[in-house]
């Protein structure tokens, strides 16, 4: 139906009888004369229609944006002053002989050059048409290179692409499970994957040595920006290695990501600890393209009279921080009253701040509302500890460590955002060495990873004093974003009980949950280990895209809608009833 591509026409075609399809752009009627701009997914090019060619001009007349036609004409150049050096195709034109309306179109819910001001939701609801952009376009076509370039690259370092399923058994990531009905089985659910985990570790017993996977992942779990309820992992796993090999054949691939599809070198990552990583930056994602850090000052301030300061630095599981605004001054009464509100989110109970305006006046050169409850010795040591200059503000944040952590380091990102504090575009670490377990809200031992992953102890240890236990784990982190996390399993039956019972499942619990997986583990079990990338994330931060839903062609709201398909959506009563399913009455929920 046409010989070129709209976005391909240069002058070197000048003269030739082309024939393209495309999508009216826009169509601007000048004095006598139309112009239509026809796109398609290679760009945009101008033809012209004027009143000597009849039939096409009238035709050319009756479009509207979004019709779909087939034109046919000869390449000219464009007059000087009509050259549109924006345009790829500026420097010609196509005067139209023919034109044919494959299809019309009603008038778009938004026109695509101004997209911004229709709203997200229109734009999901509409989303066919939104991804007509070209922006979207580029977006979803850079996701298909980068999908090209990971099996490229894991082909050629032998590893094996295996599908596993997604109608399947609960396999734990901290996440709830989707769950589908049995028909044929009532009563009987499946859960959809929350990742390949298990399978992976499977296909190692089986001998694979080397699998990965482009998979499907489902969790119902609270949604942000760079979190969807169905995702995408490249899903990796590796037999005989230690921790070394898989963080180094993790690492070579997006390093050859990077550098292949937007011409960036991370260079070589470097390594932190965990609890490195949370005392230095309050969280175990740094985004290291700036240089605030927190600096401890509890051991300061044990004795002082400001309670809000000497009870987190005496009580456990606590900590007094301090964060160096360096030129801090310009920040605002109002600035910071915002701030203060912004740490509250995390369950900050203030934001107590000290601006240094001249350090040679002494105490006179600070300025702030907590002065008054502290010594002079407690001061000076503050100061010197954060190395302040003139200038500069320091803020504090005293509490439980979890509050203090992420309540600092999310004000730490949020002032690199709104003071622009980045040093460098792009930085990258691994971080490793995480505990094996935590406690979680309710004061549960859980896995930090999942209970696949191997401790750095032994077996005993896990028993006796399961938080003092680290883990051979490492998640690699980018700007801040966690694109990837992994470790080296357990292979051995005793270890793998061991952690079921520090996690305190029953007998009962670990047969039913995992008993599949225990019995294939009986049976010669290499020692393995893997690592998964959050696909959907590693294309979010090389297209420069905020949000991840930009990189995933149908993708869901913070309420895990689709509000193209409308899905989830109510079904008929006969199909429940085909299910065993009885709902409980719209006014009980
Ligand atoms: P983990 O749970 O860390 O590990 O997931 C691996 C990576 O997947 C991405 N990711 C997500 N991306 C978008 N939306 C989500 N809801 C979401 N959740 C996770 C992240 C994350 O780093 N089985 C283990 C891997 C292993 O041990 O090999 C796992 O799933 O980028
Ligand atoms: P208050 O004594 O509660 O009026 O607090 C005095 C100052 O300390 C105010 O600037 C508060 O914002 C700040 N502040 C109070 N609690 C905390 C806290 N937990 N961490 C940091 N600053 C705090």
């Amino acid at each position: 139906m046409r010989s070129y591509l709209c976005g391909s026409l240069r002058e070197a075609n000048v003269g030739e009888e082309i024939s393209l399809c495309g999508w009216v752009h826009r169509r601007r009627d000048h004095g006598g004369v139309i112009f239509l701009d026809l796109r398609d997914y290679s760009g945009v090019v101008q033809v012209v229609y004027d009143p000597d060619t009849e039939t096409a001009f009238s035709l050319a007349d009756t479009c509207r944006n979004e019709f779909v036609v087939q034109i046919s004409g000869r390449v000219r150049s464009r007059d000087d002053e009509a050259v549109n050096e924006n345009m790829e195709t500026g420097f010609i034109e196509i005067l139209g002989s023919e034109l044919k309306i494959l299809n019309s179109a009603e008038t778009p819910p938004f026109q695509l050059d101004e997209y911004s001001s229709a709203g997200e939701d229109v734009r999901l609801r509409n989303r066919a048409l939104d991804l007509r952009r070209p922006e979207m376009q580029s977006k979803l076509r850079l996701r298909s290179r980068i999908t090209h370039l990971i099996r490229n690259f894991m082909d050629a370092e032998g590893f094996v692409d295996v599908e596993t399923p997604i109608l399947t058994k609960a396999t734990p990531e901290g996440a709830r499970d989707y769950l589908v009905p049995s028909r044929v089985q009532p009563r009987s659910f499946y859960a959809l994957p929350q990742s390949p985990q298990l399978f992976k570790q499977l296909l190692m017993i089986s001998g694979f040595d080397r699998y990965y996977q482009i998979a499907r992942c489902f969790r119902d779990e609270d949604l942000r920006a760079d979190r969807q309820p169905e995702f995408t992992q490249l899903d990796i796993e590796m037999s005989f290695v230690k921790q070394e090999d898989v963080m180094r054949i993790a690492e070579n691939l997006v390093r050859k990501l990077f550098i292949d599809s937007i011409e960036v070198d991370l260079g070589e990552i470097p390594v932190l600890d965990y609890d490195e990583a949370l005392f230095r930056y309050g969280t175990d994602r740094p985004d290291l393209r700036f240089g605030l850090q927190l600096v401890d000052i509890g051991d300061l301030l044990l004795q002082s009279e400001f309670n809000v300061f000497s009870a987190p630095s005496k009580a456990q599981g606590s900590r007094v921080v301090a964060l160096r605004l360096p030129n801090g001054d310009r920040l605002s009464r109002k600035n910071i009253d915002d701030y203060t509100k912004f740490v509250a989110l995390y369950g900050a109970k203030g934001l107590a701040y000290v601006r240094i305006n001249d350090l040679a006046q002494g105490k006179k050169g600070l300025q702030s509302p907590i002065l008054k409850f502290l010594s002079d010795e407690e001061i000076q040591n503050i100061l010197s500890r954060c190395e302040v200059s003139d200038g500069d503000i320091i803020f504090f944040g005293a509490d439980k460590s979890k509050v203090v952590n992420e309540s600092m380091s999310s004000l730490r990102n949020k002032l690199a955002e709104d003071l622009d504090l980045y040093s460098s575009p792009w930085a990258s670490c691994w971080v490793t060495n995480f505990p094996m377990f935590e406690k979680d809200g309710e004061g549960r031992i859980s896995a930090v990873h999942h209970p696949f992953t191997s401790p750095s102890g032994d077996p005993n240890e896990v028993q006796q004093d399961p938080l003092g236990v680290k883990s051979w784990s490492y998640d690699l982190v980018i700007n801040g974003y966690e694109v990837g996390g992994g470790s080296i399993r357990v292979h051995e039956i005793k270890m793998q009980e061991s952690i079921f019972r520090a996690l305190k499942y029953s007998q009962e619990e670990i047969d039913s949950k995992f008993g599949f997986f225990l019995n294939a583990m009986k049976y010669g079990a290499p020692p393995h280990g893997g690592i998964a990338f959050g696909l959907d994330r590693i294309v979010m931060l090389l297209s420069g895209s905020s949000a991840i839903r930009d990189v995933i062609a149908f993708p869901k709201t913070q309420t895990a809608s689709c509000l193209m398909t409308s899905a989830p959506a109510e079904v008929p009563s006969e199909q429940l009833e085909e299910l065993n399913i009885l709902l409980s009455k719209a006014e009980d929920l």
